[in-house]
């Protein structure tokens, strides 16, 4: 275990050298924070809408919603994801795939929801899902898959787009 921590410190140092936190504010930033500050009115204002318009615009979707963490935004695509109104959707007691390595609040909603989470192992590599777990860990309970993409690295999309097709999984975007 300590040589595989210790792989994953030189791997994350040596080769893709990305910090965990970094400060990304430039004076502009703050200056665009100070004048909401200063507006009194700091939620649900011209700017969010505007961010919402041109992500939706983005990604393709009609709608998207901005909201307040990572958390809330995955417990709201969990339930969304599960809602009775949709033809497609999974329900409680089915399962749903998550890589080991996450956050408390990409697995709870799930569970919340009723689906049994069963937990893939990470490529050391990447530190995202392990394709080759992930190939075994399917079945045919398996309804929903999270991906958690570690440090800004995306997960190897074009594979797992290949398994669902080959599994006929529909594949959630929105
Ligand atoms: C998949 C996932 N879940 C949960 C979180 C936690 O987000 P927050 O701390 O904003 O609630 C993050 C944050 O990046 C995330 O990517």
């Amino acid at each position: 275990m300590k040589q595989k921590i210790s792989k994953i410190n030189v791997l994350i140092k040596k080769k893709y050298k990305y910090e965990l936190l970094e400060n990304g504010f430039n004076s502009e930033d703050i200056a665009a924070g100070k004048k909401v500050l200063n507006s009194k009115r700091i939620t649900m204002a011209d700017n969010t809408r505007k961010f919402e318009d041109a992500f939706a615009k983005k990604i393709g979707s009609k709608y998207a919603l901005m909201v307040n963490s990572g958390s809330s935004a995955n417990l709201l695509a969990a339930f969304a994801a599960g809602n009775l109104l949709r033809s497609k959707r999974y329900k409680a007691g089915d399962e749903v795939l998550i890589p080991v390595l996450c956050w408390s609040t990409s697995v709870w909603p799930f569970v919340q929801f009723g689906l049994k989470p069963v937990f893939v192992d990470i490529d050391l590599d990447t530190l995202n899902i392990s394709i080759n777990d992930l190939k075994k860990k399917i079945n045919k309970k398996t309804k929903a898959l999270v991906l958690i993409n570690v440090l800004g690295n995306c997960s190897n999309l074009f594979e797992i787009k290949k398994i669902a097709k080959k599994k006929k999984y529909n594949y959630y975007r929105r």
